[in-house]
């Protein structure tokens, strides 16, 4: 039986997810709650494997449909693993990318079949969704220069436009769970937007 917030923070690489969990986390713990901070791929000790087979430049012959297949099995073990027994625990996870991230990259990135890809991973994430998901919004032509390039980072700028519009298209389709907020500026404006999306569903 799940009790604890499932949050979610979702956006195009480099647009500064980590940072803003790392703040979320602290700010939610002086709010008294017990927070993991969680992420995929690679959430746990089989899965950082498996993010290794995904993000290696060298793995070019991996098969799109492999790479659907790879981040869900990531994720089943995530879930079933790391997140779930926190969430029975009464903790509030903040989890860096989850299900829209498969939709919004292999779906909306690469062309693929949007409802086969949510229908895989709602199964295997046994139909965990957010409580609330963070959209971080930023220009990906700005927000890649700080990368390093592994194998999806060195797609095109048209195929990260698909993937920023693919989020935009989530959160249009999906307003109450999620909210979209501009990233660009400092580090603490940001983080200010990240509260106050958060609403009243953390007191
Ligand atoms: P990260 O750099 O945020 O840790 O994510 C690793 C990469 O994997 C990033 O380029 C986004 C990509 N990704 C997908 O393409 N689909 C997914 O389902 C997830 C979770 C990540």
């Amino acid at each position: 039986m799940r009790q604890g917030l499932f949050i979610t923070l979702e956006g195009v690489d480099g647009v500064g997810k980590t940072t803003q969990a790392l703040l979320l986390k602290r700010c939610l713990e002086q709010r008294g709650h017990t927070v993991l901070h969680t992420f995929e791929p690679g959430g746990t000790v089989l899965g950082s494997q498996i993010r290794q087979l995904l993000l290696n430049p060298e793995h070019k012959e991996l098969h799109s449909m492999t790479e659907i297949l790879l981040y869900a099995a990531d994720r089943a073990q995530h879930v079933f693993e790391t997140v779930l027994p926190a969430l029975e625990g009464g903790q509030t996870v903040v989890c860096e990318r989850f299900i829209d991230s498969s939709v919004a990259y292999q779906g909306y990135g690469l062309g693929l079949d949007i409802e086969g890809i949510k229908d895989i991973n709602r199964w295997a994430s046994g139909g965990l969704i957010p409580d609330l998901t963070i959209y971080l919004d930023a220009d990906p032509a700005e927000s890649l220069k700080k990368t390093k390039g592994d194998r999806i980072e060195q797609r095109t700028l048209e195929y990260y436009a698909r993937v920023r519009e693919g989020f935009l298209t989530i959160a249009q389709e999906e307003p109450k769970r999620v909210q979209v907020i501009c990233a660009t500026g400092s580090i603490e404006e940001v983080a200010s937007r990240v509260l106050e999306a958060l609403g009243g569903i953390c007191p």
